[in-house]
């Protein structure tokens, strides 16, 4: 058994998280339960952070609230000095909401809206990203409208794609987001932004995909984008200030994963960029990253109840648990494999293998196939490990399940920081036929 962070077994052979008693916070808290232990994500961000103060290198550490955006969150990636990245004006609201320093907030997402547009204007965030050139001329109008003036990025895709262990090449990359860096939209869009005189283009921004277990992807990345610069540079005498080379760094769910460590990806990008701007004699840019998954996702644990149980024989014991797809869609959206064990006897030596089934009205909604576990007993906790990423934030209201509570855990106390849906919010927003 692998545990992450602060989780451990306490004297009462239960598992702890945070030096806090996973049995006592189902007990006080309800299942099922979102648990985050604090520690572990204060340590990653410090990883992060760490890896370029050590280098004296000008940077960025934004975390990407989609992972994970609460008001206790956002608050937490505050207090570690974390940027934020946000992709929509719930996001931008939940972080205003916050306190979030508005300067250190970065504005994502191919379809913004003009009242997205707007309330990042109103809230006087740090940078806009560009995604498109009707992006362009929407912020144009408003900025004209506003006579504000904004920083922004652009977007450009570099015609990499990680797909965890290898990458594709693809001359023109196929996807929905930003400019193109090799077939001429992104010198379009530069000539159409930088002659404004309401935005600053701050430099460039990409994203290569997500949980990239190796460094290749992002130096590959970040080549073809200095090489870009070093062109723009020659051409029309444009120097970038930021290279932001976007999130994806691996976690590691279960024993088939091997991720490598905050700092290591950190110091080859840095080394990689070094290399390219003395080669091009291009001044050095502060580097952004957007971490998300690798900051909050092995932090968080959700527990569950055990309830009904179905044997089909010589095939499979199937377990139900009290939640699902409504607290966690990973593994019926992208077949995401997961750990658990016992919360109330984590140590009990395991005798069969079941499958952890949810409680919503669908056969696809399966939690963990094939988990070796102890015989269990009704109202036994199940603890699945690294739901910390995507887990609440993709949480829904299938079957009108309530979503669950969220608690943080550090130093030995729990906080609780999002409520339990109730019934009654269920149908807050529903309005009577009559
Ligand atoms: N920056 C940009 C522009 C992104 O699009 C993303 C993720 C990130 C940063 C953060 O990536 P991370 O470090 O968390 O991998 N729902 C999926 C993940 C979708 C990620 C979308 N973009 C999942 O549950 O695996």
């Amino acid at each position: 058994m692998y545990f992450y962070g602060t989780t451990g077994v306490n004297k009462s052979g239960h598992l702890e998280i945070g030096g806090v008693d996973s049995v006592e916070l189902a007990k006080n808290f309800g299942t099922p339960l979102y648990v985050y232990d604090v520690a572990l994500i204060r340590e990653r961000a410090r990883g992060f952070k760490h890896a370029f103060d050590e280098q004296n290198i000008r940077a960025q550490v934004a975390y990407a609230s989609k992972a994970f955006s609460t008001i206790a969150m956002v608050q937490l990636a505050e207090e570690e000095g974390l940027s934020l990245d946000v992709v929509s004006g719930g996001e931008l609201y939940t972080a205003a909401a916050a306190g979030f320093p508005v300067e250190r907030i970065h504005f994502h997402g191919n379809n913004k809206s003009r009242e997205e547009l707007e309330m990042a204007l109103d809230y006087q965030i740090g940078c806009i990203v560009i995604d498109n050139f009707h992006e362009i001329e929407l912020l144009k109008s408003i900025c004209k409208e506003q006579t504000k003036k904004v920083n922004i990025l652009l977007r450009v895709t570099p015609g990499i794609e990680a797909h965890t262990h290898d990458y594709i090449l693809t001359g023109q990359e196929d996807s929905k987001f930003g400019f193109g860096l090799q077939n001429g939209q992104a010198e379009e869009a530069l000539a159409q932004t930088l002659p404004f005189k309401y935005f600053n283009v701050l430099g460039l921004h990409c994203h290569i995909g997500s949980q990239i277990f190796e460094t290749t992807g992002f130096l590959l990345a970040a080549k073809k984008i200095v090489e870009k610069m070093a062109e723009w540079k020659e051409t029309i005498s444009f120097e970038a200030d930021v290279l932001n080379l976007g999130g994806g760094f691996g976690i590691r769910y279960t024993n088939e994963d091997e991720p490598i460590p905050p700092s290591q990806y950190v110091s080859e990008i840095i080394k990689e960029v070094k290399q390219l701007i003395d080669h091009y004699s291009l001044k050095m840019p502060e580097i952004w990253i957007e971490p998300g998954r690798s900051l909050v996702g092995d932090a968080g644990i959700t527990l569950y109840k055990i309830g009904s149980s179905k044997d089909v024989p010589e095939v499979r014991k199937y377990l139900a648990v009290d939640g699902g797809m409504s607290d966690n869609i990973r593994p019926a959206l992208y077949q995401a494999k997961y750990e658990a064990v016992l919360a109330n006897r984590p140590l009990a030596q395991t005798t069969e293998t079941v499958s952890i089934a949810g409680k919503c009205c669908e056969s696809g909604d399966m939690l963990i196939w094939d988990l070796p576990l102890p015989e269990t007993e009704e109202d036994d906790l199940l603890a699945v490990f690294c739901t910390g990423a995507y887990g609440y934030s993709m949480a829904n209201n299938y079957n009108r399940l309530p979503r669950p509570a969220v608690v943080f855990v550090e130093d030995g106390k729990e906080v609780l920081v999002v409520k339990r849906e109730s019934y009654e919010d269920l149908i807050k927003l529903d309005l009577p036929l009559k």
